[in-house]
């Protein structure tokens, strides 16, 4: 393998989820939107991009980057809108798209829960009470019986971290709460739900591979001088990046964010309960100590000049093959990369992105990582939760009147890469160091 290449089977694909995209999907975050809980109340899903009607055009577009995955989630909402009852009619549509992905020569990967819940679910079953995990068990039934015979790469949560702050400390996406107990007893069976999850999918599925998706931020003290700044770098580092792999690991979830929420809990049948690592990388956080609630400041800079993303993420790809190499040293399982992206309005800085993200990761990989895959996210525009309609993170751009896809200019780029596992610096690379000069 040369310094350029990717390993032989190395697989480049594109990433979405369910309500970002599919449209015409009625679960807790359209409740969320209706009263009017996000930022601004015109962010509205609605019909989102409609690639519910559109899927074989967008598997097409994917197909045309060179994509050999296509992740896709499987929305819960749609699937089982009455608690007990299930769409027959949707379970067979999944199913249908799946297996003309995998006919497709596209591997399917796919989501059992990115975010989004249906509406009974937290009034009847929220991820505090022990009922959660039977209620998810029998989600993951029913998908395991859409993903049999599929091959598929699966992924029981996407960024349960992320879920757990934003839904149960901060209060600022469903279910709305701010309460650190909870917040623990729902972490705790949200993992036990991934056990439940991966049980089903081993009884129905033949081959698969199971794991999460991770949402891991590189962490910088802001004041590299200040020892409290340091010591909530660590915490973070550990609480944030490892907690939940760890408790899928070895068994027992342990967590420390002193103020915040604590726990130690034992996981019934977690251990090594993950075929492969998954995951999202976007940015680097800047931590500095408050001396007031809730004491902690994090920020993006742009210390090194880049200029910050237009979501306003500071850019940084060295951050993506430290985190790559942390997780490899730190469990020595199989890695996907299961998010990377921009939020890039105008679409020329994409491709230089692409670039340096993929060479930092060829860096991790020649140290020894055994990174199996890289999926962008995301295929093309969406709703991009509290942000709504604003950020633009899709290799094709979508006319949101229109619904017109159509390719931003990384997309040549990334066929070309995808296609021959062979890093090549773009055009506008070269474009870019040339102004330099
Ligand atoms: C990740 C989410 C994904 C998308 C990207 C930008 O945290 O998993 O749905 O919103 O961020």
């Amino acid at each position: 393998m040369g310094t350029h290449e990717f390993p032989r089977g190395f697989t480049f694909g594109v990433a979405t989820a369910a309500y970002q995209v599919e449209g015409h999907i009625e679960n807790d975050w359209s409740e969320w939107e209706r009263q009017g809980r996000c930022k601004d109340p015109s962010h509205r899903c609605g019909r989102a991009v409609d690639h519910w009607n559109l899927f074989d055009h967008d598997l097409q577009l994917a197909r045309d980057v060179g994509s050999g995955a296509f992740r896709v989630s499987l929305e819960w909402a749609r699937i089982e809108p009455v608690r007990g009852q299930v769409d027959e009619a949707a379970v067979d549509q999944y199913r249908q798209r799946l297996v003309r992905m995998k006919e497709a020569g596209v591997r399917p990967v796919v989501t059992l829960h990115h975010f989004t819940h249906p509406q009974w679910f937290h009034r009847e079953t929220p991820w505090h009470e022990p009922s959660s995990v039977v209620e998810f068990r029998r989600h993951a039934r029913i998908c395991a019986r859409i993903l049999r015979g599929l091959d598929a790469l699966v992924i029981t949560f996407n960024e349960p971290m992320v879920l757990l702050l934003g839904g149960y400390l901060q209060g600022m996406i469903p279910p709305g709460l701010a309460d650190g107990n909870k917040a623990m007893l729902a972490l705790g069976n949200l993992a036990r739900s991934h056990v439940a999850a991966r049980e089903e999918l081993l009884r129905e599925c033949g081959r698969c591979e199971i794991g999460i998706s991770q949402n891991m931020l590189a962490f910088r003290p802001d004041r590299w001088w200040h020892p409290l700044d340091r010591a909530l770098t660590r915490l973070a580092l550990d609480n944030y990046n490892h907690a939940f792999l760890r408790a899928l690991t070895d068994g027992e979830l342990r967590v420390q964010m002193p103020g915040l929420a604590s726990t130690r809990q034992r996981i019934e049948g977690a251990r090594d309960s993950m075929d492969f690592m998954g995951i999202n990388y976007y940015t680097r956080a800047h931590l500095r100590f408050i001396p007031k609630p809730p004491f902690l400041q994090f920020q993006y800079r742009d210390l090194l000049g880049r200029g910050l993303t237009d979501i306003g993420w500071e850019d940084y790809p060295e951050g993506f093959a430290q985190l790559v190499l942390d997780v490899h040293h730190t469990y020595g399982k199989p890695i996907w990369v299961t998010e990377n992206g921009i939020d890039d309005r105008q679409g020329d800085r994409r491709p230089g992105f692409l670039y340096d993200h993929w060479r930092h990761l060829l860096g991790a990989i020649h140290q020894g990582a055994d990174v199996r895959g890289y999926l962008y996210w995301s295929l093309m525009d969406n709703f991009e939760w509290l942000e709504g309609w604003g950020p633009r993170f899709g290799l094709y751009s979508v006319d949101f009147e229109t619904l017109e896809r159509r390719p931003t200019p990384a997309c040549h780029y990334f066929r070309q890469v995808a296609r021959s596992g062979v890093l090549v610096e773009p055009p506008s690379l070269r474009v870019r160091e040339d102004a330099g000069r």
